[in-house]
């Protein structure tokens, strides 16, 4: 059963939204970017970026390949970490948790709202296989521009999304002479419980 929040402890998602919609107001390029490492069933990690498409209550959202290193790290060990810096904004926040497949019905959603030429590099990429030249993946993008000529283009099966379903964050604030702020959250049976940390 899902904890229920004790009344007036603080949560973590208002202060992430906060942060998030702060970085968006900057103007700055991709502030959605974060790093998501993935562990190997090996214990093997690795570390890419990739883009926050949604994020709510219930977790991270973002989308890739199913063939891709991170997909395939994800189905033996689904336990990740994101990380996201804004610079501009003096700030990190560390999110980890475990990644799981969002619904097909919310991947199509999103698919069909990228731009054509997305959908079509989706069908083309094969994600993280070794690639000859350019020429190859162009020649790939042509197939699938006749293959959908006069067609919506699907979603292929092989691309979906992760929602990463957070057991804690930690909220880092860039201070003078290296007295940073750091708050960290837990999630715990009774909610999140929040503890500060030295820097
Ligand atoms: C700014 C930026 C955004 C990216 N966004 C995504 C993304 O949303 N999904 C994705 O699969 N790869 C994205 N990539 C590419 C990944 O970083 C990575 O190269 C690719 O997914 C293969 O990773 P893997 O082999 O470790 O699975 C992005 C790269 C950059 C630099």
């Amino acid at each position: 059963m899902k904890a229920v929040q004790p009344h007036n402890r603080p949560t973590p998602l208002p202060l992430f939204r906060q942060i998030f919609e702060k970085a968006t107001a900057t103007g700055m390029e991709n502030p959605n970017a974060v790093a998501l490492s993935t562990v190997s069933p090996e214990g093997r990690p690795s570390t890419r970026t990739v883009l926050l498409k949604q994020f709510d209550e219930r977790g991270f959202v973002f989308y890739t390949n199913l063939g891709s290193r991170k997909a395939q790290d994800i189905a033996g060990n689904p336990n990740v970490c994101l990380h996201f810096y804004w610079r501009q904004l003096g700030r990190q926040v560390l999110i980890e948790g475990r990644a799981e497949p969002v619904s097909d019905a919310q991947a199509d959603r999103y698919f069909a709202s990228r731009a054509r030429t997305s959908r079509l590099g989706a069908w083309a990429s094969r994600q993280s296989q070794p690639l000859s030249g350019r020429g190859e993946l162009l020649k790939e993008v042509a197939r699938y521009e006749a293959r959908f000529l006069a067609s919506p283009v699907p979603r292929p099966p092989f691309w979906s999304g992760f929602r990463v379903v957070p057991d804690s964050f930690e909220f880092w604030k860039q201070g003078a002479f290296r007295l940073h702020e750091r708050l960290r959250f837990e999630r715990t049976e009774e909610g999140w419980r929040q503890l500060r940390l030295f820097p």
